[in-house]
């Protein structure tokens, strides 16, 4: 249980950390670009400034010679930075000139080529252009006059230097690879934290558990105190419930709902005066039919504590009978609640069995034949059945026992069913 603890929680960490390093790498990745992006049109831009303000001289009085001057200022000014082509549109888009950097023209003319879109623009605008590992910037400047009117535009394309291209990318991988440790670091970190917390936990669901445990045994004990000044009773009606839930594999939670049931299922009687509870003659119609309602009482408690509600099906139930001449509904066959037929079978079988005020012990055969006799009248005949194959056994392992033993055996069935090691 716990090593599948450690197992579950460290899985779902790794998950946990797999996934935000997966989301947040993935946003410092798309920055890191980002700001890779932003540094190469900034340094473009940059660079064809001091382009543009030669240009607009040359367009204020345009001649062969001040164009001659212009191409040869350009030519010097490309060699010594990171425009690889340099070209001048006048407002109509006729291209004015263009200088390309001589080492460049091989991969110029890889580049893809552009129509007249960019000529309406009047700002700048840069496109990005990858060409094998090369990364290029093509800037779009509008060249205004002094009057602001639009008299032509520059396209430059910058080659992105690789140096720069490396030193973001590096950074970038660094912080990629900082902020993968960090949250593994902060994954590993609750690894602990969680362990402690839900062992807390469980401290606590036990506590609540033994709480509620206590609190079965006392209200069992209360009833025993005023029915018949013993616990032997509520023992061995649970420990056969307990057996038949069992041969019939119900599931843990409707065995929890039995043996609850059947700890408390006489506990309505609390409500029944003295005089109707120990009178040890033949009750009145009119007593019988008041003694008849302690089931609605014990209804009336178990339904006020969220943790007794699956015991109401034996509570509720156990005087149904299965031909439906029971009380409190009147309910047969499977619409007695399966916890309360097999209840009714242990309960019946231990009043045969025991003694009471009023009678002496029937033997076991006698209890059997009697059994037998009720089913499919009083009882399911299937869970009677189950039960009377396997009464031989459990007569001798339950029937004789004192108050002692049969406690020590149903502590063993609260711990099986509620996880609990004491009640
Ligand atoms: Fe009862």
């Amino acid at each position: 249980m716990i090593n599948n603890l450690h197992t579950w929680l460290l899985l779902r960490l790794l998950l946990l950390w797999l996934v935000l390093s997966l989301v947040i790498g993935g946003v410092v990745y798309y920055l890191g670009n980002v700001r890779l992006d932003n540094h190469i049109v900034n340094m473009a831009k940059t660079e064809t400034e001091s382009y543009t303000t030669a240009v607009a001289s040359y367009l204020k009085s345009p001649s062969e010679s001040a164009l001659a001057e212009l191409n040869r200022r350009i030519e010097v000014e490309i060699e010594q930075d990171n425009l690889i082509v340099v070209e001048f549109y006048d407002a109509s888009s006729n291209k004015i000139t263009d200088v390309v950097k001589p080492s460049a023209l091989e991969v110029e003319s890889k580049l893809p080529k552009h129509g007249s879109e960019f000529a309406e623009h009047t700002s700048i605008v840069c496109n990005k252009l990858i060409q094998g590992e090369d990364t290029f910037m093509r800037v779009f400047v509008p060249i205004f006059d002094s009057s602001n009117s639009k008299i032509g535009y520059l396209e430059g394309i910058y080659l992105a230097p690789i140096e720069i291209i490396d030193q973001i990318r590096q950074q970038t991988l660094w912080s990629l690879i900082l902020v993968v440790l960090v949250i593994f670091a902060t994954s590993m970190a609750l690894y602990p934290l969680i362990l402690r917390l839900n062992r807390k936990l469980i401290d606590y669901s036990h506590n609540l558990a033994l709480t509620n445990i206590g609190m079965l045994k006392v209200l069992g004990s209360a009833i025993a105190k005023r029915d018949s000044d013993t616990n032997i009773h509520n023992y061995r009606v649970t420990l056969y419930s307990v057996q038949i839930g069992e041969m019939l594999r119900l599931s843990r939670t409707a065995m929890q709902g039995l043996i609850k049931g059947a700890f408390l299922h006489d506990l309505g009687k609390i409500a029944i005066g003295d005089a109707i509870l120990h009178k040890t003659g033949k009750l009145t119609d009119e007593e019988f039919t008041i003694m008849m309602t302690h089931v609605q009482h014990g209804e009336d408690i178990v339904r006020g504590y969220d943790w007794l509600k699956n015991a109401l099906d034996v509570v509720s139930g156990h005087h149904e009978k299965f031909d439906g001449s029971g009380y409190p509904l009147g309910l047969a066959q499977d619409n007695i609640p399966l916890n309360a037929r097999i209840f009714s079978v242990a309960d019946v079988f231990d009043a045969l069995t025991s003694k009471r005020p009023y009678k002496e012990p029937f033997s076991f055969d006698v209890s059997v034949k009697i059994l037998e006799e009720s089913m499919g009248s009083h009882f399911d005949p299937e869970v009677a059945r189950l039960f009377l194959d396997y009464a031989p056994v459990l007569y001798a392992e339950i029937c004789n026992d004192d108050e002692e033993l049969l406690h020590g055996k149903l502590e063993a069935c609260i711990v099986k069913y509620f996880d609990v090691a004491v009640i």
